[in-house]
C-alpha cells in the first residue's frame, strides 16, 4: 500500500513537472536548466519552488542586483555621455525604475535614422539578457571610432537598450512580475480578446507599450533563456493549433532570424531547430506576446531570442555567452543600415516632408514615414524584386520597382499634388527653412540637391530621386536607386 502511494506520488509529481514545463513557455518552453533535479520527483510543487528559489538565489552570485544594474547604467553614461542618454520608461509594480540607455552619436535627438531596441529580462528568472545588454553598451562605447561595426551603429542607428523589463521578477527569482503575471502574455492579442482592459494591464507592459508609441522603432529583439533559437512571428495561430503561421513579412523575418543565428557561435547548428530559427506558432503558440504586438501595432519587426539553454547559468559563464552572442547582436542592429529600403518622401511643390504610407506589392503590411522628417525604413529580404509604393492623401501615388541585392537601397519619393480639390498639406515653410531642416551642416549639398529637384520637377513633371541627405554619406554599403 505504501509502495502504491509513493508511486502514485511519483506519478503525480512527474505530471506536475510536465505541467510546469509547458507553463514556462516562450523564453523556456522546457527547463533545461539543471534546476529540475531528482529531489523534485519526490517532493511537491511547493517544495520544488522553494528549492528552485534557493538555487536561483545561490546562482545570483556574480549577477548584478537591481541597484547594481542602476549603478552600472549610470556608470556607463558617466563614461560614454557623448554617445548616450539614459532614461526611465516607467516603473515596475514595486516601484523600480525601468532604466533604458540610448546609444547614438546624437542621443535624444530626432533624426531621419532607424531605431532599434533590445529588451532583456522579460522573464524575471532569465537574467542573461540584462547582463549582455550592459556588456553591449560598454563594448560600443569602447569601440566607437575604432571598430567599423561599432561606428556604423552609433553613427546611423538610435539604439535603445532596456536591460530589465522585469526587475521585480528578477529579485523575486520568478518568471512573472511582482503580481505573478507573465509579461510576455500581457499584451493585447490579434486573435483573442485578452489583455484589452487598460486597468488590468501591468505597469511594465504599459511602459513598453507607451515606449513603442513614442519612439518609431524599425526593429527589435527581446532576450530570453531556456533554449537556443531565434524565434519570429507569428507567435499565435487563429485556431490555437501548433502550426507554421507566417506573417506577411515572413521572408524578411526569416532573413533577420537567420542573420542572428548565423552570426552566433553555434545557434545555427541546433539539432532541434533547422538553421537555429523557428516560427513561433510552429514551436508552440502563445497569445498576448510582446513580439506580435510590436509587429502589428508598433510597426516594429521584433524577434524573440532564446540565447542560452540554461536560463540562469553561473555568472562565470556570462562572458562566454556574451562572446557567443556579440557578433549576432551587432549584426542584427547593423542590418537596419545594411539591408532593406530606406528613404524620405517630399512634396514636389514645396519640398515639404510627407509622412506617407509605404507599401510593398504582395506584402499586406504598410509602414508610415515619420511625421517630422518623412523618413521610412523598411526591412526586406534580399535577392528579390519589390514594387514599392508611396501613398499620401492629396498627392499622386508613386510606385517603383527595386531589385534588392545584398546591400540597402535608398529610395526617396517626390509626390505631386493631385489636381483635384482634395484637402492636402499646405506649404508651411519657405524653401530656406526646409533646407535648414533637411541639412544644416551640408547646406551646399542640400542647396544643389534642391535646385536639381526643382529643375527636374519643373521640366519633366516626373518623379525624381534625391539622395545623400544627412547621415547617408557614411554608409558605404547603401546602393542608391534612381526612379
Ligand atoms: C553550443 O555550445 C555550447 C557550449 O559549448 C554547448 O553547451 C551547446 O550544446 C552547443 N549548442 C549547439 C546547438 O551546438
Ligand atoms: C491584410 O491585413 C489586414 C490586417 O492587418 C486584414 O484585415 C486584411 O484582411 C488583410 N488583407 C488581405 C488581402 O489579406
Ligand atoms: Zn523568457
Amino acid at each position: 500500500m505504501a509502495r502504491l502511494n509513493s508511486s502514485l506520488l511519483l506519478f503525480l509529481s512527474v505530471n506536475l513537472l510536465h505541467l510546469f514545463h509547458t507553463a514556462v513557455s516562450r523564453g523556456g518552453q522546457r527547463d533545461y536548466s539543471g534546476f529540475v533535479d531528482n529531489s523534485f520527483a519526490v517532493s511537491g510543487r511547493h517544495l520544488f519552488e522553494e528549492n528552485r528559489f534557493q538555487k536561483l538565489n545561490n546562482l545570483a552570485h556574480g549577477y548584478m542586483t537591481n541597484s547594481d544594474l542602476e549603478k552600472a547604467i549610470k556608470a556607463f553614461h558617466g563614461r560614454c555621455g557623448r554617445i548616450s542618454r539614459i532614461y526611465s520608461i516607467g516603473k515596475s509594480v514595486l516601484g523600480v525604475p525601468l532604466w533604458a540607455m540610448e546609444i547614438s552619436n546624437k542621443p535624444g535627438k530626432e533624426e531621419a535614422k532607424p531605431a532599434f531596441k533590445f529588451i532583456g529580462n522579460v522573464h524575471g528568472d532569465e537574467p542573461v539578457g540584462r547582463e549582455l545588454l550592459l556588456l553591449l553598451a560598454n563594448w560600443l562605447c569602447d569601440n566607437y571610432m575604432k571598430d567599423p561595426l561599432a561606428t556604423l551603429i552609433v553613427d546611423n542607428v538610435h539604439l535603445h537598450l532596456l536591460p530589465s523589463m522585469n526587475p521585480d521578477g528578477f529579485s523575486l527569482r520568478s518568471r512573472g512580475n511582482a503580481n505573478n503575471v507573465d509579461l510576455n502574455r500581457d499584451f493585447p492579442d490579434q486573435f483573442f480578446q485578452m489583455n484589452d482592459d487598460l486597468g488590468e494591464r501591468q505597469p511594465e507592459t504599459k511602459a513598453i507599450m507607451n515606449w513603442i508609441k513614442k519612439i518609431r522603432f524599425t526593429a527589435s529583439a527581446s532576450l530570453h533563456g531556456g533554449a537556443l533559437v531565434a524565434n519570429y512571428p507569428w507567435d499565435g495561430t487563429q485556431d490555437k493549433s501548433k502550426n507554421y503561421y507566417a506573417c506577411p513579412d515572413d521572408e524578411a523575418f526569416r532573413y533577420m532570424a537567420k542573420l542572428y543565428s548565423g552570426s552566433h557561435y553555434n545557434m545555427s547548428q541546433s539539432r532541434e531547430f533547422k538553421a537555429g530559427i523557428t516560427n513561433g506558432a510552429y514551436w508552440y503558440p502563445i497569445y498576448g506576446g510582446m513580439q506580435d504586438w510590436n509587429y502589428i501595432y508598433g510597426g516594429c519587426f521584433e524577434l524573440t531570442l532564446e540565447i542560452s539553454d540554461n536560463k540562469w547559468p553561473p555568472a562565470n559563464e556570462l562572458h562566454t555567452i556574451w562572446q557567443y552572442n556579440k557578433r549576432s547582436m551587432l549584426d542584427l542592429v547593423a542590418s537596419l543600415v545594411k539591408s532593406g529600403v530606406h528613404g524620405r518622401v517630399f512634396s514636389s511643390d514645396c519640398g515639404e516632408p510627407l509622412p506617407a504610407s509605404i507599401a510593398i506589392k504582395g506584402i499586406n503590411y504598410t509602414i508610415k514615414a515619420g511625421e517630422r522628417f518623412a523618413d521610412y525604413h523598411r526591412l526586406l529580404a534580399p535577392g528579390h524584386q519589390y514594387e514599392v509604393t508611396a501613398m499620401m492623401p492629396g498627392y499622386k501615388t508613386r510606385t517603383t520597382t527595386i531589385k534588392m541585392g545584398e546591400e540597402a537601397t535608398q529610395l526617396d519619393f517626390i509626390l505631386e499634388p493631385t489636381s483635384s480639390l482634395l484637402p492636402r498639406r499646405p506649404c508651411k515653410r519657405s524653401s530656406m527653412e526646409i533646407l535648414e531642416v533637411i541639412s544644416k551642416p551640408h547646406f551646399q549639398v542640400a542647396l544643389t540637391l534642391m535646385l536639381v529637384l526643382a529643375f527636374l520637377c519643373f521640366l519633366m513633371k516626373r518623379k525624381v530621386i534625391s539622395n545623400h541627405f544627412r547621415g547617408r554619406k557614411a554608409i558605404g554599403q547603401r546602393r542608391v536607386t534612381a526612379v
